[in-house]
């Protein structure tokens, strides 16, 4: 049965080596309003350990001036049922006074891999993300972590985030989970207009196109170019990116990795949604 918690210290005592007892924990940190991708990363987190804990917590400092943080989709009570239904054993619910007491504090920066795709028009977004998922992972001490390949950018900077700092926790990629009609799933798709929502699918079936562009040899600008205007001129859909790196380094240089993501952002109205296909090189 699940069981929820509400502090730091109380998740810190149920999860310490005596409340553990050498069970293994993994760790699906969200920030709510559960779909269906977020229940995909419980059910990898249940078939590789003995406890899941899922924590939701909208993190107020990954949200920059004039984005939508009080406007972020919010429902525990539903979200409740869902991770009893999927089979979470703890769900941590920390308070943003517990989680940030006071101001200022030390600040994460992360390196380039920050500055391309997201981070150009979201500046100081994963500083604050890191800054989250580390106090995260020192409160819960995971053996394994669940993060979702529909925020690619997000994941590559914690893959090099743990890597650097020998953080002990092993972060486990999970593939995206799509709307049958290839949308990925999102908590902010609920903000989409009734023909935002129509449109919305051409965002999968332009990169479609470009991942086919780009095993046909076509040039990286070329594709960039060809996936925006598939978007531009099939909805009402505003373009941030369209942009062909390598993954998870997130270079331009795309021919000396193993793997390559073309990946984009699109504003429908003031829902900011975003995509992505990784490819292989080879
Ligand atoms: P949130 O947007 O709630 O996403 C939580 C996790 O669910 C992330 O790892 C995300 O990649 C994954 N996810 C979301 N939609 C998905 C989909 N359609 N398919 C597969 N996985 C999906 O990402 C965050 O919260 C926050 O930045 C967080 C890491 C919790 C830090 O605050």
């Amino acid at each position: 049965t699940l069981q929820i918690v509400k502090s730091i210290a109380e998740l810190r005592q149920l999860l310490d080596r005596n409340g553990r007892n050498s069970k293994t924990v993994g760790f699906v940190p969200t920030m709510g309003f559960l779909h269906e991708g977020h229940l995909s990363l419980v059910k990898h987190a249940k078939e590789q350990n003995d406890i899941v804990v899922m924590s939701i917590f909208v993190n107020p400092a990954q949200f920059g001036p004039g984005e939508d943080f009080v406007s972020y989709p919010r429902d525990i009570e539903n979200d409740t049922l869902k991770a009893a239904d999927a089979g979470v054993d703890i769900l941590f619910l920390p308070t943003a006074e517990d989680m940030y007491p006071f101001e200022g504090g030390i600040k994460i920066i992360p390196g380039p891999q920050a500055n391309e795709l997201c981070g150009v028009k979201r500046p100081g977004h994963f500083d604050g993300v890191l800054k989250v998922v580390l106090k995260l992972f020192n409160i819960v001490d995971p053996d394994r972590s669940y993060f979702g390949m529909k925020d690619a950018q997000q994941l590559a900077i914690i893959e090099t985030f743990v890597r650097d700092f020998n953080l002990r926790t092993t972060i486990v990629r999970v593939p995206i989970v799509r709307e049958e009609d290839g949308l990925a799933k999102s908590s902010r798709n609920v903000n989409l207009t009734e023909i935002e929502r129509c449109n919305a699918p051409i965002i999968y079936k332009a990169l479609a196109q470009g991942a086919y562009h780009y095993d046909q040899k076509k040039e990286k600008e070329e594709i960039e170019r060809l996936v925006a205007e598939i978007i531009t001129s099939n909805s009402s859909g505003a373009i941030d990116y369209v942009s062909l790196l390598s993954y998870p380094g997130l270079t331009q240089d795309i021919k000396h990795s193993e793997e390559v993501i073309l990946a984009c952002a699109v504003k429908f109205s003031t829902t900011r949604l975003i995509d992505n296909i990784i490819m292989s090189t080879k």
